[in-house]
Parts: structure tokens; C-alpha cells; sequence
């Protein structure tokens, strides 16, 4: 099988917002305890941030973390968590239907987020709360002092205000599940006036409105046009969440549906070009896909036993298969950087994560660890169009699937390029050629390959390395040509000077 690739420096998509490569950790199973932190363990520091897991973090470069939640954060008082922690209440979380102890808040996690090199967005409770509480948070993280919530925070020891940009008003409101769920012109009303009191507490935050929680709600569309329509001047950005999986183990068409995630990032694109439109506005709405992944575990009950302190929730295990669809995921995402400018891996420790601890052992990384840190290191810099051309196939779901799935980004700085693909056929390899006809002579840095005979292998505590990528690709030059045999379901990553 073959196929061609045509990139030139001038076919411009955008340039990579870094915050694409972002991530998430809720309050939800042990993301947060067992997870980030865990006093006790024999690498937590003074604060009871695990080392090992956030060595693991640092290494995956990531820009931007969103937090409290997700759902966690439609039922949460911020106030519940910051102040003298011996003093902080333990509650009932409805959420998750679990304890929560409140150890971890948002200064603990600012600090946290600080440690790992990450900014951290922040989400609002629209469910239980409203404006007031919103306002208060950010004078309270964002204000520099000489206001009550300002000068509460420099009295609960963090002098310099924590100047968080991104912030998310609410989570989820259009889901039934959602504490204090909303239709689309109620939620739309709320987070406009929330939107609007907490630009003039912190002119200089963006927001990101709630689209649907995902394609599939009765509501979707319909939802995105409401809320913008009554948000449009106070946001920034509109949120997509979606999770796949192949629950049904049909692996072709699994792979396939990184072209959903195209389709959905295109029509929420269309519908907030539909309100600009209408609106007659210059402004342009950008997305935040704030949640996605592969998901196996969705839909599967909480906790069985309620009011557990952090029981382990939604541990996936991740295995080959699953790291070709992250791949072509965030081949989708890169696809789509003239649009969508936040990206979050939902999410990044325990919960639905490529990174899982043993509370009080050590660590793993799942092989969905892998596109991601790829991604994240060498997907920064400039989205060049690529002109393809694939052997295509279909499958249940979808038609014309194409067997190559890629993208390129050149960074100018380094003056480098990288090419991402994906070969989606299981049992046969794909000669690529790639015309770099802009770049001069190239030459390759590195190829790295993710491959495995068995797409259903997984990394344990102990075989972390069943699977994981090796640098022996085939990938050779010929001036500004470049000729590599990708084998059959695998991830690649060509990294050109
Ligand atoms: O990421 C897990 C959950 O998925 C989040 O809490 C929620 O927003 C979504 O439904």
C-alpha cells in the first residue's frame, strides 16, 4: 500500500495555541488523592505532592490543567477548600456520591500546578451556585490585595495572586446527570451574568462557555446556538467533550472515528460562525475541547458503596489500540488548530488516564502516555496543511476512512518539522512519501515508532514496557523527500531538520 503526503512551509493552518496539549484532573477516584497527592508516600514531598507522578507529569510538558471538575464542580464550594487545613470540613460530594476531605484545594493545587510547569483553568460552579461565588473566586485568586477575598487569600499564606487566565463557567449543564442541570436558556442566562461580573473583577480572564456534553445529547446544536446566542460578547471560547472507545471490539471502525471528532469540531465551528452571522459581530468564537479520550469504562456505575473517601474510579487500562486512537485524536486536534486553541486530555493521572499509581507502591505509564508526550514536545509551532493522498476503506460507522492518517508541524525556531501518522490498517504496512518541497534538503532527527503485534497489550506495574516506542524507524531523505515504511497500526513520528 502507498501513500503521499505534499507539505509546503506556505500551506499555513495556524499556529499551535501550546494550550492543545492541555489536560485535566477532577476530584473524581484517586486523580487527586492517591494520585497528585498522597502525604505518606515515600516521595511525597512536604506538601504530600507524590514526586514519582509528578516527575511522570513534567515529562509530558503539560501547558495548561483544567480543575476542580468537571462534575465534581457543579456540587463544590471553593470556600470548603482553602484556609488552615485541619480546619476544613469533610463533605458529602454528590457527584461521585463519595466523601470529599477537601486536603487538596485551590491554592494546593496552584502550588502543585506550579511544580509541574502547568497553568491551571479553572471551572465555576454554575449548578449549586451562581455569579456571587464565581466573582468571589476570582478576587480571591486573581486580585492582588486590599479587597476581603484578596487579602483572605495573602492571609491563608499566598501573597501573589495566582493570575489563573482561563476559566470555565460550569461544567456539563446541559447533562441530566449534572448537579443543577439547566436548559440551554437558563444556563445561558447564568453564565452570561456570571461572565460578565467576573470579567469586571479580572478584565484580562477568558472564558469558556458550555457547549454539549457530547454529539449524541437530544439537544446538541440546538444547545450551542442558544447559549451563544445569549453569551456571545462575555466569552471567549465554546467547550466540546467527547469520548470513543471499542467497547464493541471492531477495531477498523474504532479507529475510524477520529473523523467524528473532525465532523463535531467542524459543526460546532459552523454553529458559532451561524451566530456571529446573525449577530452581524466581528468577534469570532474559538473552541475548547476540554474533554476527550478514549473512554472504556463510561457509563459504568458509581462507587458501589457510597461516601468513600477517593475509591478508585474509571482506572482504564489502556492498551495498543487505544494509543493509535489518542495518536489520531490529536492528529485531529492539530488538524483543527485555526479553531480549536484548548485542548484537555481528559484525563491525566488514575481517572481515564495515561498515567496510574499504586497508593502507597509506585507507577506506570499506560501506552496512551506515549502520543501524547510526542505531541506535546514536538507538535509545537506552525500547523502546515497537508495535501494527502491514501488508499482509503470503510467501515461500520464511517466511509472513506483513509488508511494514513497525519498531520505536519514545522517549527520555525528549531527549524524543524515533524510529520505524525498513523498507517490504520491492521494487517498491512503503508510506504509513505512525503514532499517537503519548500524545506531545501531535510534530514531525520529521529523516527519513532509505537507499535505491537497484539493491539490488545497493555502496560502493568509490572511490565511497563510491553508497550512502548522505539526509534528504529525505517524513515530516510533524498533532498526535500522523505520515504518511510510504516507498519501496519502504528504511530509514527518523523522528526525532520
Ligand atoms: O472526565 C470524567 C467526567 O466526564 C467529567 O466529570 C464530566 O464532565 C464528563 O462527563
Amino acid at each position: 500500500l502507498q501513500a503521499s503526503m505534499t507539505v509546503d512551509k506556505d500551506f499555513v493552518i495556524s499556529e499551535v495555541d501550546k494550550r492543545i496539549f492541555g489536560s485535566f484532573i477532577e476530584h473524581l477516584g484517586r486523580a487527586v488523592y492517591g494520585g497528585i497527592y498522597e502525604p505518606g508516600h515515600p516521595t511525597a514531598d512536604v506538601n504530600g505532592f507524590r514526586g514519582d507522578a509528578l516527575e511522570a507529569i513534567r515529562r509530558l510538558q503539560v501547558p495548561i490543567i483544567r480543575y476542580p471538575g468537571g462534575n465534581f464542580v457543579s456540587g463544590y464550594n471553593w470556600e470548603d477548600g482553602v484556609g488552615p487545613k485541619a480546619e476544613r470540613k469533610q463533605k458529602l460530594e454528590l457527584a461521585w456520591w463519595t466523601t470529599e476531605t477537601n486536603q487538596m484545594g485551590t491554592n494546593e493545587f496552584a502550588d502543585w500546578a506550579k511544580l509541574a510547569g502547568s497553568e491551571v483553568m479553572m471551572a465555576v460552579n454554575l449548578g449549586t451556585r451562581g455569579p456571587d461565588e464565581a466573582r468571589n473566586l476570582v478576587e480571591y485568586c486573581n486580585h492582588p490585595s486590599g479587597s476581603y477575598y484578596s487579602d483572605l487569600r495573602i492571609a491563608h499564606g499566598y501573597k501573589e495572586p495566582h493570575r489563573f487566565k482561563t476559566w470555565c463557567l460550569g461544567n456539563e449543564m446541559d447533562g441530566p446527570w449534572q448537579i443543577g442541570a439547566k436548559t440551554a436558556v437558563e444556563y445561558g442566562r447564568i453564565a452570561n451574568e456570571t461572565a460578565k461580573v467576573m470579567k469586571w473583577v479580572d478584565p484580562s480572564i477568558e472564558l469558556v462557555a458550555c457547549g454539549s456534553s457530547n454529539r449524541g445529547m437530544t439537544t446538541f446544536a440546538d444547545w450551542e446556538a442558544t447559549v451563544l446566542d445569549l453569551t456571545y460578547d462575555q466569552v471567549d471560547y465554546l467547550s466540546l467533550h467527547t469520548y470513543y472507545n471499542n467497547n464493541k471490539d471492531e477495531t477498523d471502525n474504532f479507529l475510524a472515528k477520529s473523523l467524528d471528532m473532525d465532523q463535531f469540531i467542524d459543526s460546532v465551528a459552523s454553529i458559532c460562525d451561524y451566530v456571529q452571522a446573525k449577530k452581524r459581530s466581528k468577534k469570532k468564537i474559538y473552541l475548547s475541547m476540554d474533554e476527550w479520550n478514549v473512554w472504556k469504562t463510561i457509563g459504568t456505575s458509581r462507587a458501589s458503596e457510597r461516601w468513600q473517601v477517593a475509591p478508585p474510579e474509571f482506572e482504564d487500562m489502556y492498551n495498543m489500540e487505544d494509543a493509535l486512537m489518542v495518536g489520531c485524536l490529536l492528529i485531529s486536534l492539530l488538524k483543527h488548530a485555526d479553531r480549536v486553541k484548548v485542548g484537555c486530555l481528559a484525563q491525566l493521572i488514575n481517572t481515564i488516564a495515561p498515567i496510574t499509581t499504586v497508593t502507597g507502591g509506585g507507577l506506570w505509564l499506560q501506552t496512551t502516555y506515549y502520543p501524547y508526550l510526542h505531541a506535546s514536545l514536538y507538535g509545537r509551532g506552525t500547523v502546515l496543511h497537508p495535501i494527502i493522498r491514501s488508499p482509503k476503506y470503510d467501515s461500520k460507522d464511517f466511509t472513506d476512512v483513509p488508511y494514513l492518517e497525519a498531520i505536519a508541524v514545522y517549527n520555525e525556531e528549531l527549524s524543524q518539522v515533524t510529520v505524525f501518522a498513523v498507517n490504520r490498517h491492521l494487517t498491512e504496512e503503508l510506504d509513505l512519501q512525503v514532499d517537503l518541497r519548500s524545506f531545501g534538503g531535510v534530514k531525520v532527527l529521529e523516527h519513532l515508532v509505537l507499535e505491537h503485534e497484539d493491539l490488545k497489550a497493555v502496560n502493568t506495574l509490572e511490565q511497563p514496557q510491553q508497550v512502548q516506542p522505539h526509534n528504529q524507524g525505517n524513515a530516510r531523505t533524498d533532498g526535500s523527500r522523505v520515504e518511510a515504511r510504516l507498519s501496519k497500526a502504528s504511530w509514527n513520528v518523523i522528526r525532520l531538520e
